[in-house]
């Protein structure tokens, strides 16, 4: 039975030699196999004589389980190392991160521009809204700026081409959100052309507005807020209480000096410059410009329709992007329109 022993140590070497299950298969037809050697020793048991067959056929079939045994753990040794490889070639990084959508945020200025227009809702005004391509009647000759005056120079201003590549000069980037004003008077005087006596006209407009300019302070594009009350008792007192008490609401501190220091605008007469200062924290004490105010001018009132005999206003233009700056001590007017995630996300 030495040759026994024999067969099942070469089997289990040869099994461990081979190394793809396809090889394996082969190695075990060589044994196990209809012409295979164990097979050829269980048909020999024929050949014996009766008394040796029954111990000769129980070493065989000894050796045949310990041969079986042997392929079977050769087969799950090379099933784990081909599942490993397998694993190993298809692997997946777990540890990148994912490509969720990231969350979005609303940019300050216009988180500032919806307060401000919601606090205007409060007190009664409407919404309005003008283009940003606008006719030089609207964006000048209506609010009483004549041909000669400095805001209408092409260093100031940015006039479009026509297709021959000319400088129109009837249409422009708007420099303001005055424009706006002349728009509203003629859409209200429009709208309530029946009655004889006009109800007033209480509209606040947001925008983008164009102008030259590029510095720390200062971008091409920036914003304005253009607040105007037309209506038949309407005073310079009224002003100042609409536009004190927004400010102190806006900044939602009562610790807050306002100022009016006379200016000129062509489009109100008289005219003044709003100034606000902090009376505590960083900025106390400094007095900082923030819009530029005043009764519309009789002329202006006329380009609108309206009779300045009989009816008076006021206007007050206003730099939202300043505010922003203000309520979240921002020192760069340019992060507003740089478009740094570094920035924006943190007004999340
Ligand atoms: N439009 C002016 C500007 O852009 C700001 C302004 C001043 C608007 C006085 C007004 C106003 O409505 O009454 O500088």
């Amino acid at each position: 039975m030495e040759n026994l022993e024999q067969l099942v140590t070469q089997a289990t070497a040869d099994f461990t030699a081979a190394n793809e299950l396809a090889r394996l298969e082969d190695v075990k037809a060589v044994y196990l196999g209809k012409d295979g050697s164990l097979t050829a020793l269980l048909k020999g048991l024929g050949k014996l004589p009766a008394e040796e067959r029954k111990s000769a056929g129980a070493a065989i079939n000894a050796a045949k389980t310990q041969i079986e045994s042997a392929l079977a753990a050769r087969r799950e040794a090379l099933r784990i190392a081909q599942l490993a490889a397998r694993l190993a070639a298809e692997s997946l990084d777990i540890t990148l991160p994912g490509r969720g959508s990231a969350r979005g945020s609303i940019h300050p200025v216009m988180r500032t521009l919806d307060r401000i227009e919601q606090l205007f809702r409060s007190i009664g005004f409407e919404v309005a809204d003008g283009p940003e391509i606008e006719t030089d009647w609207h964006n000048f000759t209506a609010l009483n700026t004549p041909a000669n005056h400095p805001a209408r120079s092409m260093h100031d201003t940015f006039y479009l081409l026509d297709d021959a590549g000319q400088v129109r000069h009837d249409v422009l980037l708007r420099t303001h959100t005055s424009p706006v004003q002349i728009r509203s008077m003629l859409a209200h005087v429009e709208k309530f052309r029946h009655l004889d006596t006009m109800p007033e006209i209480r509209v606040i407009c947001t925008g983008r507005v164009y102008r030259v300019d590029s510095d720390a302070t200062h971008s091409p594009m920036f914003h304005q807020v253009e607040g105007l009350w037309v209506g038949e008792d309407v005073s310079f007192a009224d002003l100042k209480g609409v536009v004190a008490d927004f400010l102190r609401r806006f900044f939602e501190s009562d610790d807050l000096k306002v100022r009016f220091r006379p200016s000129f605008f062509p489009f109100t007469e008289p005219s003044a410059e709003i100034d606000v200062a902090f009376m505590s924290g960083p900025m106390e004490g400094r007095w900082l410009e923030i819009a530029g105010c005043g009764m519309v001018h009789p002329n202006v009132l006329r380009f609108g329709g309206i009779d300045p005999e009989r009816y008076t206003g006021f206007a007050f233009g206003m730099g939202p992007d300043r505010l922003t700056m203000l309520r979240y001590g921002i020192n760069d007017l340019r992060l507003f329109f740089d478009g740094d995630l570094r920035f924006l996300s943190q007004f999340q």
